[in-house]
């Protein structure tokens, strides 16, 4: 191609780009491709840290909300253990100033995050409490510069994991438990948003100019609707005009009309695990600890789910098209606890030898076995993978929905032969697994079978 010819090309892809306008209407805003990062990735780090990590506390039951279950819901746990370990009058706002952070190192967490396979990281700006990671005018004195590590917590993550290959992310919650003002709007059946415009609106923007963020998460919205929350104005100068407009990523929590139908990709409940293809990008968001986003002193080991778990979790979450956010709780201090730190790790172990079979790839025909119901299918480019939960027994490994041309050869990520199989009369394919020494498989946890030269 010569220069010109490029340069008009150039021009016009750019051009062309910038006249593309979002309408502040859902139908523009969903008419939006997702950024093409986002569906490559698979797998990041969602992190719940906030004035809820200095208590902490929680029976077997999310430990963020507990302002809410102190003092919304009254719950008697709460009540007692307040009782128990605080002074009479001591009210949610005096846990601010324990949240010291001494011992936050961002460089440190993005260390982590990134050993662990993931490649985007979503921080909570701001959760239910209304107390902001970042020094936010709109915030004043409940927020991190103001009260607790004196930090601009957001602001060093931001830097950390931006001097990695990661994506930056950050959630945000639309409502506030006991803001005044969100409860007045309440009050008038949000027919006034004087909370949306003073305190929601200013903050989104905020965070989006100053940090510039590739992902935000949003919560916090099923009391109102996307028009009381202004969500579709907030989104259309998102893509239109702000400084992430060609990379940002949002998810679909911007009102109760909007959960599960409208926005970027959809996220639906917690821990959402459809087991089926979805049409629209979607994202399973689940805890290491299955009780809790918030970190929790009275967790018990079992409380947290095994590596084998997370990555068979992740594994149907891929095949079926879905990314996985996977949650870490850190500690008031700002530390990540080796419980934590080690799934990470083994996690990423596991990625080093499978990524193959995650990064990139989309969903294939089958998504689960049709036979072996351990057996989940992700392909890319000629290569079907079939990911096994278990480690076949019995010296074969029966694949149901494989069809075989004669030209398909089989292999398993990691590990150096080709594999013999048979053509199955009733279908699928008998894939005959050698002997190999324990200390000779690739990897632990669930192992990757390439399939090439398929006719399906
Ligand atoms: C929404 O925006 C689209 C532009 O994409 C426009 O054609 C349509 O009229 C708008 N719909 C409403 C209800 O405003
Ligand atoms: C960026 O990361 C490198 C290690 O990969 C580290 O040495 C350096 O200090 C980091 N820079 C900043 C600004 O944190
Ligand atoms: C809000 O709606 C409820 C139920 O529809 C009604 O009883 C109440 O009067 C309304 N309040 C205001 C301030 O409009
Ligand atoms: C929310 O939206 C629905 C559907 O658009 C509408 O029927 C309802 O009246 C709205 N409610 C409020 C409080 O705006
Ligand atoms: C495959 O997944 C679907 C949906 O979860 C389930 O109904 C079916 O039983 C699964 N098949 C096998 C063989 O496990």
């Amino acid at each position: 191609m010569q220069w010109c010819t490029l340069v008009l090309v150039v021009v016009f892809l750019v051009s062309h780009a910038s006249c593309i306008r979002y309408e502040p209407n859902w139908s523009s805003i969903d008419s939006r491709p997702l950024p093409g990062w986002y569906d490559d990735v698979k797998l990041g780090i969602f992190i719940h840290w906030g004035v809820f990590s200095v208590p902490s506390y929680s029976p077997k039951r999310i430990s963020e909300w507990f302002w809410w279950w102190w003092k919304g819901e009254n719950l008697q746990p709460y009540i007692d253990f307040m009782d128990k370990n605080y002074k009479p009058g001591f009210t949610y706002a005096d846990f601010a100033p324990q949240l010291t952070a001494e011992f936050f190192d961002a460089n440190h967490w993005a260390e982590v995050f990134e050993a662990s396979g993931s490649e985007y990281v979503v921080f909570t700006a701001k959760h239910h409490e209304g107390y902001t990671n970042w020094p936010s005018k709109y915030s004043f004195s409940w927020n991190s510069m103001a009260v607790g590590p004196h930090r601009d917590m957001v602001g060093e993550l931001a830097v950390a994991i931006k001097n990695t290959s990661m994506h930056f992310g950050l959630y945000h919650s639309l409502y506030e438990w006991f803001n005044p003002l969100y409860l007045q709007d309440k009050a008038n059946n949000y027919t006034t948003t004087e909370f949306v415009d003073r305190k929601t609106l200013p903050e989104l923007y905020e965070i989006v100019n100053k940090y510039q963020p590739e992902v935000i998460w949003s919560d916090g919205e099923w009391e109102a609707n996307s028009s009381y929350w202004k969500a579709t104005e907030f989104l259309a100068w998102l893509y239109n005009d702000s400084p992430v407009k060609d990379t940002v990523v949002t998810n679909d929590r911007w009102g109760k009309d909007a959960r599960c139908h409208h926005g970027g990709y959809l996220t639906c409940a917690d821990r959402y695990q459809p087991g089926t293809l979805q049409k629209k990008k979607w994202e399973n968001a689940m805890t290491i600890d299955s009780n809790s986003w918030g970190f929790r002193r009275n967790a018990i080991l079992s409380d947290y789910l095994s590596t084998h778990t997370l990555i068979a979790t992740f594994v149907e979450t891929v095949s079926c098209g879905g990314n996985m956010l996977m949650n870490v709780g850190p500690t008031k201090e700002g530390f990540i606890n080796p419980i934590f730190e080690e799934r990470l790790r083994e996690f990423g172990e596991w990625m080093k030898v499978n990524s193959d079979a995650i990064k990139g790839t989309r969903p294939w025909k089958a998504q689960n076995d049709t036979i072996n119901s351990n057996v989940w299918y992700t392909m890319k480019g000629n290569n079907v993978y079939a990911i096994v939960l278990e480690w076949p027994q019995g010296g074969t490994l029966i694949l149901g929905s494989p069809n075989p041309s004669i030209s398909t050869a089989i292999n398993l990520l990691g590990y150096p032969d080709k594999f013999q199989y048979s053509t199955r009369p009733t279908g699928g394919i008998a894939v005959k697994i050698p002997r190999i020494p324990k200390n000779k498989l690739p990897g632990k946890w669930a192992w990757t079978f390439v399939i090439t030269g398929l006719i399906n």
